[in-house]
């Protein structure tokens, strides 16, 4: 197994459960920036798996995978199994507006046939990267380890709550996990990469404890907009947040600890070292080590 430097804190958990030693990978910069990458040549002939969470940053962290597989090809491996714990530059598969790029189109590119054989995916923002990406995808999610790490902390009487309609199949997957009866939605608009508008909240009998859920916890505008409304239309007793993908950037901490949350339960697909300590962390560890096993077995 080859891991970027995104990955890391991940790689060695599944080294530790698979048994497997680390493959040496060389990363060092040139004094412009520049990224100078080698991987073992006893990868040869192997059946590779490549990981790298493409969380910030994401721009290095994406030219490093690159650079990478590229190095891994040339020493022929028989497969190249690429693990995406975090799968950044997801969120557009379409223009929203006339003159944008979309991102995902452009990764599906990078990430084609001509560089990896299969692709390793949690939770990722879109379902569409089955049909968007030319290679094999294998879609896990982090919510059952996530809703087992709090399950004696979720009361039985907890409405699911999804902070846009976009969130509302995960939603119904901690509420199935979990066993909650009520789910309920938030109608959110994105004024810009920091700030988002509610116009609306979808649900019945939303009283009690309430969970909030999404795929990623950004800036934590969503999670701090989604809670103010949701206090202020529904008061309830506790409010509660789960997400996969705990990116956290600049003040996104204290826009949710505003909201004075019982709970904040996150997975580790990206390094989650500088989180507060009273934070739920459930490894996707054992979860990617046996998507390793069983795509092993099958190849
Ligand atoms: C958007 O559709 C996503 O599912 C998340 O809600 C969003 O990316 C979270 O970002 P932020 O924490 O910056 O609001």
């Amino acid at each position: 197994m080859v891991s970027g430097s995104g990955s890391r804190h991940l790689a060695a958990e599944i080294r530790e459960l698979l048994q497997v030693d680390a493959s040496e990978t060389r990363l060092r910069r040139f004094p412009d920036g520049e990224l100078d990458v080698a991987v073992d040549p006893s990868v040869a002939g192997s059946d590779l798996f490549v990981m790298q969470s493409l969380g910030p940053p994401i721009n290095d962290h994406l030219v490093e995978l690159l650079l990478l597989l590229d190095a891994c090809r040339r020493e022929a491996p028989r497969r190249i199994n690429l693990v995406l714990p975090y799968l950044g530059y997801a969120r557009k598969d379409r223009r929203n507006a006339p003159g944008e790029a979309v991102s995902l189109r452009v990764l599906a590119d990078l990430l084609g046939p001509q560089r990896i054989d299969l692709m390793v995916v949690v939770d990722p923002h879109l379902p569409q990267v089955e049909s968007i990406f030319s290679v094999p995808v294998e879609r896990l999610s982090a919510v059952p380890i996530i809703a087992d790490g709090i399950s004696d902390e979720v009361p039985p009487n907890a409405a699911v709550i999804a902070p846009d309609i976009g969130a509302m199949k995960l939603a119904q997957s901690y509420a199935d996990e979990l066993g909650l009866p009520n789910v309920a939605v938030v109608l959110k608009d994105r004024r810009d990469g920091r700030e988002v508008d509610v116009s609306g909240l979808v649900g019945n009998g939303v009283r009690g404890p309430v969970l909030l859920v999404d795929d990623m916890i950004t800036t934590g505008s969503t999670i701090e907009a989604a809670a103010a409304a949701i206090s202020e239309q529904w008061n309830p007793s506790s409010l509660m947040v789960a997400a996969s993908h705990a990116l956290f950037v600049e003040d996104a901490v204290e826009r949710i600890e505003k909201h004075s949350p019982s709970l904040v339960a996150v997975a580790n697909t990206v390094p989650t070292g500088d989180l507060p300590l009273s934070y739920h962390v459930s490894s996707v560890a054992g979860l990617l080590a046996d998507a390793i096993t069983r795509l092993n077995r099958r190849q």
